[in-house]
């Protein structure tokens, strides 16, 4: 065939494929289509959403209403109205995991990111936002062609409070603040804003991170997809011992729930605006959270949260069955929607619903109030305007799935994400014109499954470690070294010596993949699984030179072992890290990319598994030989620091203007010495107290320098430390974080605003915000300064 015929093939054979794509379109049916059933008012777009969800539960019966409560909604035929599933996950990328979500259309694959403790190790808002963005515009696409719903349950923004737990990967961490600002910039991304393409509204949102502020002017009320803040509340144990996250019951306290566990949901619902938000199995304090009335108005009244509170998946069952909380069914069905829970996942309040409203222990009014959320949140995603396609966002479909850009982001996150913990004399990065031949150890090592971590999908072109290094060098080999992660045996370590021993460089992939942390599986040991400790030191051991070590997973490692080895030259976490991870680990290694990501939690030692997984105190309390957990608080031998990682070039700071002293005077009514009170020998206010608390805020300038040869990103960390006399006060306390980025032997400036009511305070025994008067310390590096409280 000539040039000329075959691309005319070509466009033929391009056309036969767009003219079946509009024909044997699924066309799913939507509400509200013409002719006959586009006239109801809910149909109305003229009219305000809570008139539409009013007049579409006034034409219900109470048996259709029953069938609305379970995330398979069913459909109502007479109002043309088509079932609709609720449960579809996007975690770090659309996932198969709900029944919302199916990659059996033209829709094959859709792009994943990093698994959210990668992306957060960036420690890079923008990143965040666009990821956000990203996940959103590929969600809503698929919508649109039949492949998944609107309705997503995701970010998962619990605390990473046990170094065990098994979805402590799913998380941004363990800092409250940290994963609040994570939480916004997702939620927001995801959800659209006020979309009018998606380049506009990131440089819309540029220019405010540009001004300092993300204050959200919009009404809010559209929604490009709903995003679910989760699992709501103190919920972080899967299975340890005989806990389960069934039946566990999390016992905690005042001080720890206002300053750790609930900061993350107040943020995603009072700055992210999530639509969604949902209760977790366990109990907190004796009370099963989809039956914690009390949070679940707060969040409503307090938090300015609209939207639908869902359970997660038979947590309404396991109220009765699991927390022997109710004694019947029906108890269990109406405390729950008495307390404000508003949807079921799964068919527990389908079955038992009437009964309990027969029973007189539900109202109609009861069910008509969750409706009325759930309607709503429908309506705002554009649910009840007729075929999506002809709407706002309906051009967007399978061209906007896995695109070039959406790939690229991928590669950047996991870029940004990779923490290098370990880099011996700068034996890192290789010269790529020296390295003649390079040998990658491990189980993981060339295997795509493992790469995101729990919650994936379909990755659109994921390429595994060992491929990634293939484009850099002519000789590269693999070797499994053990059959798989467990490396319960070591019958083909010599496989991999031999391998490794035959080459000039060596990395051996080390660490954990789903078998040993996921989703209702908690790991026991925080050691590397099986015998791979005895892989990578015999393979550092028997190498001509010393080795990399790249560890794998979510959660932390004791890999004590390797810090103290002179056979390992340099340790990188690349946790999950997305279908792109394998170019993004090539290029750290060979210094395309220098690496600027942060641990987002504690690298415990082994030792402390020995303390209790029930135990959620994150106070240390030295009576009992409790070392308190997180950054914040724990005050035993660490592996590896929150916040630890390193650079190929070199920073320093300098604090170019901050203050010494602020005045509370002019700032509460009433007189001084009444609101000051006493602890000892320590001065305190409560926050609340406090009439004026944004006209305290002030700027620490500062200015950063790369001192070294190469470019790179530097993440800033401020952190405060309030007088340390009173009991329960953090060791210290991030108060904010930027990355920027410095070439080499420039310096950049930025300015980081201090709050004092949010970041100078402390939480007392009572859950209360105090503010302590006297010296704050403000740690930037080696940097300090103080800042003295005074009235
Ligand atoms: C939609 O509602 C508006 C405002 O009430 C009303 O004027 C209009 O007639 C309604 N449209 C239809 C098709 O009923
Ligand atoms: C969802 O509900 C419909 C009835 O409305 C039923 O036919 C279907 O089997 C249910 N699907 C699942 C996954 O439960
Ligand atoms: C687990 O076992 C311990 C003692 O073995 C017991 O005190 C505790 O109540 C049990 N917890 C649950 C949730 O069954
Ligand atoms: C609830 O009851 C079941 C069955 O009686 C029992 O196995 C379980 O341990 C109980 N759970 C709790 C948390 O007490
Ligand atoms: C890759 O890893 C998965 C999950 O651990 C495992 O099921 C699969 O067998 C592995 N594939 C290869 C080729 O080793
Ligand atoms: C933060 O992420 C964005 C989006 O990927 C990127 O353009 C920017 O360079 C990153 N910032 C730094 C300082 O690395």
């Amino acid at each position: 065939m000539s040039l000329q015929l075959k691309s005319l093939f070509f466009i033929l054979q391009l056309l036969a494929l767009l003219i079946s794509i509009s024909s044997s379109d699924p066309n799913p049916q939507f509400p509200c289509q013409p002719p006959h059933f586009n006239s109801y008012p809910f149909c109305n777009t003229s009219l305000s959403i809570t008139d539409r969800a009013q007049s579409l539960i006034s034409l219900l019966t109470l048996e259709e209403k029953i069938h609305q409560l379970s995330n398979n909604a069913s459909g109502i035929p007479r109002l043309g109205i088509p079932p609709y599933e609720w449960w579809s996950e996007s975690l770090h990328g659309v996932a198969s995991n709900g029944p919302g979500v199916n990659f059996n259309g033209y829709v094959k694959a859709a792009t994943s990111f990093p698994q959210v403790l990668v992306t957060a190790a960036s420690f890079n808002r923008t990143l965040w936002f666009k990821i956000g963005l990203a996940i959103g515009i590929e969600a809503k696409a698929m919508y649109n062609v039949g492949q998944a719903g609107l309705t997503f349950w995701a970010p998962n923004i619990n605390i990473f409070r046990d170094p065990r737990w098994g979805r402590g990967q799913e998380t941004p961490g363990e800092d409250p603040m940290v994963v609040s600002a994570y939480a916004i910039q997702f939620v927001k991304g995801f959800q659209g804003g006020s979309w009018r393409g998606s380049g506009e509204l990131i440089d819309r949102f540029e220019r405010k991170r540009a001004l300092g502020g993300y204050n959200d002017d919009e009404s809010g009320d559209r929604l490009m997809n709903s995003a679910c803040c989760k699992h709501f509340i103190a919920y972080d144990l899967e299975k340890w011992k005989n806990f389960s996250r069934y039946s566990f019951n999390a016992v905690v306290t005042k001080q720890d729930m206002e300053d750790t566990y609930e900061p993350p949901f107040r943020s995603c619902i009072q700055q992210g605006k999530a639509s969604c938000l949902m209760c977790s199995y366990n109990a907190v304090n004796g009370v099963p959270a989809c039956a914690q009335g009390d949070l679940l108005q707060k969040a409503r009244n307090e938090w300015g949260f609209k939207g639908y509170i869902t359970s997660d998946c038979d947590a309404v069952a396991t109220v009765q069955e699991y927390q022997n909380y109710t004694r019947k069914a029906d108890d269990a069905v109406a405390l729950v929607l008495k307390a404000g829970m508003d949807i079921n996942c799964g068919s527990y309040l389908v079955r038992h619903t009437r009964t309990t409203i027969e029973e007189g222990k539900l109202q109609d009014k009861d069910i008509d109030r969750a409706l009325l959320n759930l309607f709503s949140v429908q309506l705002r995603l554009g649910l009840f305007d007729g075929d999506p396609r002809k709407g706002q966002f309906g051009e967007l479909g399978p061209q906007n799935i896995c695109t070039i850009e959406h790939k690229m982001l991928a590669l950047e996150a996991a870029r940004q994400g990779i923490v290098l913990l370990k880099n011996e004399e700068k034996f890192l990065p290789l010269n790529r014109n020296v390295v003649s031949s390079i040998a990658i150890i491990g189980p993981m090592a060339n295997n795509i499954s493992n790469m995101g971590g729990d919650y994936t999908g379909f990755p659109c072109d994921p390429k595994s470690f060992y491929e990634g290094l293939l484009g850099y060098v002519e000789k590269a080999s693999y070797a499994s070294g053990c059959s798989d992660v467990p490396c319960d045996s070591d019958a083909v370590f010599n496989d991999a010596i031999l391998t490794a021993k035959k080459a000039d460089f060596v990395v051996v992939v080390a660490g954990l993949d789903l078998s040993q942390e996921t989703e209702d599986h908690d790991r026991a040991s925080l050691l590397l699984p099986g015998k791979q400790m005895t892989l990578v030191s015999s393979v550092a051991a028997a190498s001509k030179r010393p080795i990399i070590l790249v560890l794998t997973g979510g959660g932390p490692l004791d890999v004590s072992f390797a810090e103290g080895d002179q056979n390992i030259a340099s340790i990188l976490w690349v946790g999950y890290p997305g279908e792109a991870g394998g170019k993004a680990l090539a290029e750290v290694i060979f210094g395309d990319f220098n690496p600027g990501g942060r641990l987002p939690m504690t690298w415990y030692p082994e030792s402390f598994t020995k303390i209790a997984m029930n135990d959620m105190n994150m106070r240390a309390n030295p009576f009992r030989g409790y070392p308190g957990r997180t950054y914040r608080f724990y005050t035993g031998n660490r592996v590896y620091g929150f916040g630890q990682g390193l650079s190929y070039t070199k920073f320093t700071y300098k604090l170019l203007s901050a203050p010494r002293t602020l005045s509370l005077s002019g700032s509460f009514t009433g007189t001084l010495t009444e609101k000051i009170l006493h602890q000892g020998e320590l001065d305190y206010i409560h926050v609340d107290e406090l009439t004026s608390c944004d006209s305290l805020s002030f700027y620490v300038h500062i200015s950063v320098a790369n001192v070294g040869d190469r470019d790179g990103s530097h993440v800033v960390m401020l952190f405060s430390r309030a007088p340390k006399i009173f009991e329960g006060t953090p060791e210290k306390q991030l108060i904010a974080f930027d990355r920027v980025h410095t070439s080499s032997y420039g310096s950049t400036e930025t300015s980081i605003i201090v709050i004092p009511c949010d970041h100078l305070s402390i939480v007392d025994k009572h859950g209360k915000r105090i503010l302590p008067l006297g010296e704050h310390l403000l740690t930037l590096g080696d940097l300090e300064h103080s800042v003295s409280i005074v009235t």
